[in-house]
């Protein structure tokens, strides 16, 4: 059987998992590509787990029934609430995203790391989990960022008020002592321009969307599921609120115009 055909699907609660999707775009060019932003539903951050499960195994379902040859979670809330349930249920490879705890513990020199991350991932066991494993190398300090995902949803991506939210969340973080802050969102990446400059040029930022589009690769190879395509692999996009509204915030974060995009069904 053919296991190289087919689309990597990549989902989100909206346009967030786009800063994976570039990435996975870059390391791997001739794979076609299915993206879902769940935007009828987002955000996740403040929703309950078994919500999130019902949406992340509904989404993976469509996708599969696209004919996605992998999953990839691009949502570090939706990582946390249901990997292991999706795992456990659909038999593809599926990758997930969590905050990059440990490249930060290994960055730090003042030895307190700062995690701007949703709600429900800061809550997450497996979090916690993750957490506990630094706790008695450097101090990590976690900050919920009510707001910025729905700031990201509008595309504001400097506005006055996205400003005035940063400011809050990175203060805390500064003010104790963080020299490294971990984007533990995949909807933060878009921010990075205005969290660098809030922060200033001695604080680290780090984004691991680079680093999940090369597990991806890691995965689809030792599966033997990388394309055997020699050209440049499509994009499509489906959404489950307004196309209308998604499809002009989705082709500005996308970075082209006439993108091919259609409802989630
Ligand atoms: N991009 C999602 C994440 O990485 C945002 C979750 C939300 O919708 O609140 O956590």
């Amino acid at each position: 059987m053919d296991k190289t055909g087919g689309p990597i699907g990549v989902f989100d609660s909206g346009v967030g998992g786009l800063s994976i999707l570039k990435e996975i775009r870059r390391e791997l060019p001739s794979e076609d590509l299915l993206y879902v932003a769940d935007s009828a539903h987002v955000p996740y951050g403040e929703k309950s787990v078994e919500y999130i499960e019902r949406r992340s195994t509904a989404i993976t379902e469509f996708l599969l029934d696209n004919g996605a040859k992998a999953v990839v979670v691009a949502c570090n809330t939706a990582t946390a609430a249901a990997i292991h349930s999706l795992r456990s249920r659909f038999p593809v490879p599926i990758v997930g995203i969590e905050p990059a705890v440990k490249p930060a513990a290994e960055m730090t020199r003042s030895g307190v790391v700062g995690i701007l991350a949703t709600s429900g991932t800061l809550a997450s066991d497996r979090f916690s989990t993750l957490r506990s494993r630094f706790d008695s190398e450097v101090e990590v300090l976690v900050q919920p960022c009510t707001g910025l995902v729905e700031q990201v949803e509008r595309a504001e991506l400097s506005s006055d008020a996205t400003r005035g939210l940063l400011e809050k969340y990175l203060v805390s973080l500064l003010d104790r002592g963080a020299d490294v802050i971990v984007l533990g969102c995949t909807h933060y990446p878009f921010l990075a321009p205005l969290i660098r400059e809030i922060a200033g040029p001695a604080i680290s930022l780090i984004d691991p969307s680079a680093a999940v589009a090369r597990e991806v690769r890691r995965r689809l190879e030792k599966e033997g599921m990388l394309s055997a395509a020699s050209g440049i692999g499509t994009e499509r996009f489906c959404v489950s609120g307004s196309l209308d509204e998604g499809a002009p915030i989705i082709s500005r974060l996308w970075g082209v115009s006439d993108i091919e995009i259609g409802m989630l069904r």
